[in-house]
């Protein structure tokens, strides 16, 4: 089956700065691909291309094994390429259910005597929550209430409710501590087991490790590691995100022993 969104050998320089040169990168239905690099490595800049806020200077963007370009994140939007950013656009006052539907809100009744569907957004609301295992105590509570893992979640299942096919999450645990970052690791396997391409953006290995079919490593906007979850395991993925050759250079500069 072809992959829903590909790169290939795609490259993006700003001015004379190269963010990245030929990247691969394959999402695939009911699948997680993981992009791990340390500070720098790029990997904003790839999420950038997908989710249509950048272009891409070199290489190829396919979608449904298409040549694709996106001028705005609408355009790869309505093709159900939709990002989860890292500091959640939502409105901390508004309840759950408003900030759910956030900028496409129910309503009944013909124009001009349209109103807020708002009953109906509160039952839709709270079914999809539930539907991808989200249980709060009440919709009509502020966002603000939520822990972080939950704020992570409730955007989730919106992707979801919204029709999305690829979900790009930018480092979702990074400010989270571990019992937040399980929460949001659970709806990262729900939003695969129901079928969703996920690309999941983290510098974490063990978290990546907990999800992930495919691991991408990036340093300095190159691919350095690009492997299938049968081949590589959780020791040498953390080693190679922790600097691989050049950790080891260092220990033997700063112990005198060589790699292990
Ligand atoms: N808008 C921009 N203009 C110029 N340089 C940028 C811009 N965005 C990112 N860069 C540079 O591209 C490289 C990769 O950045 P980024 O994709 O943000 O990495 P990461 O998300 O992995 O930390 C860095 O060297 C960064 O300084
Ligand atoms: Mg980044």
């Amino acid at each position: 089956m072809a992959p829903i969104v590909e790169l290939r050998a795609v490259g993006k320089s700003y001015g004379n700065i190269h963010a990245l040169r030929d990247v691969d990168l394959a999402v695939h239905a009911g699948r997680v691909s993981c992009v791990l690099g340390d500070n720098g490595a790029g990997k904003s800049t790839l999420i950038k291309i997908i989710s249509g806020l950048h272009r891409h200077t070199t290489g190829e963007l396919l979608v449904d094994g298409e040549p694709a370009r996106f001028s705005t994140p609408r355009d790869a939007l309505d093709r159900g390429i939709a990002t989860v950013y890292q500091d959640l656009a939502t409105v901390t006052l508004m309840p759950v259910w408003r900030n759910f539907f956030l900028g496409s809100e129910l309503t009944r009744g013909r124009w001009p005597f349209q109103r807020l569907d708002i009953p109906r957004m509160r039952s839709v609301a709270d079914a999809e929550l539930r539907a991808m295992g989200i249980v709060l105590d009440d919709v009509d509570q502020p966002v603000g209430s939520l822990s972080g893992g939950q704020r992570q979640s409730v955007a989730i299942a919106r992707a979801v409710h919204f029709g999305a096919r690829v979900l790009i999450l930018d480092e979702p645990t990074a400010a989270l501590g571990v019992k937040q970052s399980g929460v949001v690791l659970r709806y990262v396997a729900a939003a695969r087991e129901r079928g969703l391409g996920v690309v999941f953006i983290t510098h974490n290995p063990h978290h990546a490790y907990l999800v992930g079919d495919h691991f991408t490593v990036l340093r300095l906007g190159t691919v350095e590691l690009s492997a299938d979850r049968a081949d590589v395991d959780l020791d040498h993925l953390t080693h190679q995100m922790a600097g691989g050759a050049e950790l080891d250079e260092l220990r033997h500069e700063l112990t005198g022993d060589s790699a292990p």
